[in-house]
């Protein structure tokens, strides 16, 4: 099958490409850098033709609401029209669990895109994940300042985005099929404690100062509402584990 991969050069877009060219699929990567614009749209629709599946794993790295509705507002849109141009069956997005409990900054930008796919007429799939293993790295280099790291209070369950593209290529694989169970890592975790272990096993000094963010945001981060619930599905590899194979 011939599978279109948003984001393909992404944090879980590689992986996303990797497994389905081991499954046998053909890809085409839609991301800048391969020559495809998802915000201007340019490039998208020749991109294209021929394709079965798109599996959407572009992302933005923002904080702000404004920003991140916006980007996936016409990431969503643009592909979407493409899709029904090309006749693709079936669009296929990677979301994050609790987007809807703190519809707030980066997540406005999720539930946003999550409206679009459900409202548009092409048929899809949508998974949500709790953060990868990577999103220990992703936050530290956002949030420090010369030796100290400011990360917010925050409980994970952190998944290997190797398992999320998996399932996402087992998802691509068959029929849409709507809102399927939410994808959660093997263990709940701290976030400051992921990242003082994440700077351990690079070997980085410093100090990681762990700090509550106010509001709605804040506090879904903190009280448990992006960790998956009972009728979730869940990886086997550990934050810990991920860190041992990166420090081989
Ligand atoms: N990070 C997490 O912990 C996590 C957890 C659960 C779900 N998710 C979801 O997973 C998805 C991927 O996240 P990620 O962290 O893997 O993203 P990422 O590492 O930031 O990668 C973003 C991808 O989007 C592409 N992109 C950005 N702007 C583009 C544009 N204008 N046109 C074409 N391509 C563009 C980038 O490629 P170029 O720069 O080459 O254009 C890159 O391939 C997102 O939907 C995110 O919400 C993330």
């Amino acid at each position: 099958m011939r599978t279109a991969v948003a984001g393909g050069t992404g944090t879980v877009g590689v992986h996303v490409v990797e497994v389905a060219r081991e499954r046998g699929h053909e890809v085409v990567v839609l991301s800048r850098s391969a020559g495809v614009d998802l915000v201007s749209g340019s490039g998208l629709s020749d991109a294209l033709s021929g394709v079965d599946v798109v599996v959407d794993v572009a992302s933005t790295q923002t904080v702000s609401a404004k920003e991140s509705t916006a980007f996936f507002s016409a990431v969503t849109r643009n592909v979407l029209r493409a899709e029904v141009e090309a006749g693709v069956g079936h669009h296929l997005a990677l979301s994050i669990v609790g987007i809807d409990t703190a519809p707030h900054s980066y997540y406005a930008g999720k539930v946003e895109q999550e409206n679009i796919i459900r409202s548009g007429t092409v048929p899809w799939t949508i998974l949500r994940a709790t953060q990868f293993h990577e999103f220990a790295a992703q936050i530290r280099s956002r949030a420090s300042f010369g030796p100290l790291s400011v990360i917010p209070k925050m409980v994970s369950q952190p998944i290997a985005a190797r398992e999320v593209a998996e399932r996402l290529i087992d998802l691509a694989e068959r029929p849409p099929a709507g809102r399927v169970a939410d994808l959660g890592g093997p263990r709940r975790e701290r976030m400051a404690e992921m990242v003082r272990g994440y700077a351990r096993a690079i070997g980085a000094r410093g100090i990681v100062l762990e700090v509550p963010i106010p509001g709605a945001y804040g506090r879904a981060m903190r009280d448990g509402s992006l960790v998956t619930s009972d009728d979730a599905d869940h990886g086997t590899q550990t934050f810990e584990d991920w860190l041992a194979t990166r420090s081989r």
